[in-house]
């Protein structure tokens, strides 16, 4: 039985098939549509969420299976005090897959280990989201034509942003990588991305607290918003939450191939002016999460087609 706990669970030349598989579900739905016919998945969300739980929900409808699950840590037994291991043990029972998003970084991972269905995580505090990396790979493969020779700029919370993490652990995998790292001092990358992944594998990378300098150098910028729920002070989130502020003026700054990403929700850190710019991606990739999660419950329920 396989999880999909960390980006790195999938090889290069599996996460090639996978999305390879959310390409052809993309182009042939109906060959899917009753792929996962009398199969059923939990959504278990202690935090919130709108995309990826609705994405995994429709992911699943799409392939012609049932979904059952809670929204919130407040409606499940988790207010009366049961473990993630005890509720992943009951989940066993009534769901075939889970995905589970838990405010504690390693939830999943601990669920994992008393479950006997696979357990993807749909994020773990601010570690890993593993499922928004292979949404965002799909774009950039799907949009750009390619996963390697890229320079990518990095943008806002890069400390608490997970997506941020684990789409930097994914691509350093691919030849000729660049990242542009952009943030306030105080929202830096975590020595745990910068030493271990991007130190050790040797990438070039550059930290910087401006983008547009940047701008024509990047083919993406990948925004993200300041993590609200992840600071100890409101003031300190308040002092930084507009930090960036990506509008038409710095947009005639970058050049004409330059795609913009965002994981979405975002709150200011993208102008409402910006959406109609044909590099504005965002909403694409909302839509591309959805062939994504599907390919992935195929793949862990083993129901692709070499199998
Ligand atoms: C992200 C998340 O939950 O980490 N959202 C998502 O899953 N698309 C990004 C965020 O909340 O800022």
């Amino acid at each position: 039985m396989r999880h999909l706990l960390n980006p790195l669970d999938f090889t290069v030349e599996e996460t090639t098939k996978l999305l390879d598989l959310a390409s052809d579900i993309e182009k042939n739905p109906a060959k899917y549509s009753e792929k996962c016919k009398g199969k059923k998945i939990a959504t278990l969300f202690y935090e919130p969420s709108t995309r990826t739980r609705l994405s995994f929900e429709a992911a699943m409808l799409n392939l012609g299976g049932s979904v059952l699950g809670f929204s919130s840590a407040s409606s499940s037994s988790a207010s009366k005090g049961e473990s993630v291991s005890d509720t992943i043990r009951m989940v066993s029972c009534y769901a075939d897959i889970c995905a589970m998003r838990h405010p504690k970084e390693g939830a999943p991972t601990v669920a994992s280990m008393k479950s006997r269905i696979p357990v993807i995580n749909a994020g773990d505090g601010g570690h890993q989201h593993p499922t928004q990396t292979l949404t965002d790979m799909m774009t950039i493969r799907s949009l750009k034509g390619r996963l390697d020779n890229l320079t990518i700029g990095l943008c806002g919370d890069l400390k608490f942003g997970r997506t941020v993490h684990s789409l930097i652990k994914s691509l350093v995998r691919y030849e000729n990588i660049k990242f542009i790292l952009i943030s306030p001092k105080e929202l830096k990358i975590p020595s745990y991305i910068r030493e271990d992944v991007l130190d050790a594998n040797n990438i070039p990378y550059e930290e910087v607290t401006h983008m547009e300098d940047k701008l024509k150098d990047l083919d993406i910028l990948y925004m993200t918003r300041v993590q609200q729920e992840r600071f100890f002070n409101e003031e300190e989130y308040i002092r930084l939450k507009d930090s960036y502020i990506l509008d038409k003026e710095k947009m005639n700054l970058a050049n004409e191939g330059m795609l913009v990403l965002h994981p979405l929700p975002r709150v200011n850190e993208i102008s409402v002016e910006i959406d109609d710019d044909p590099r504005a991606c965002y909403f694409k990739q909302v839509q591309y999460s959805v062939y994504v999660r599907m390919a992935i419950i195929l793949t862990l329920l083993g129901l692709t087609d070499n199998n």
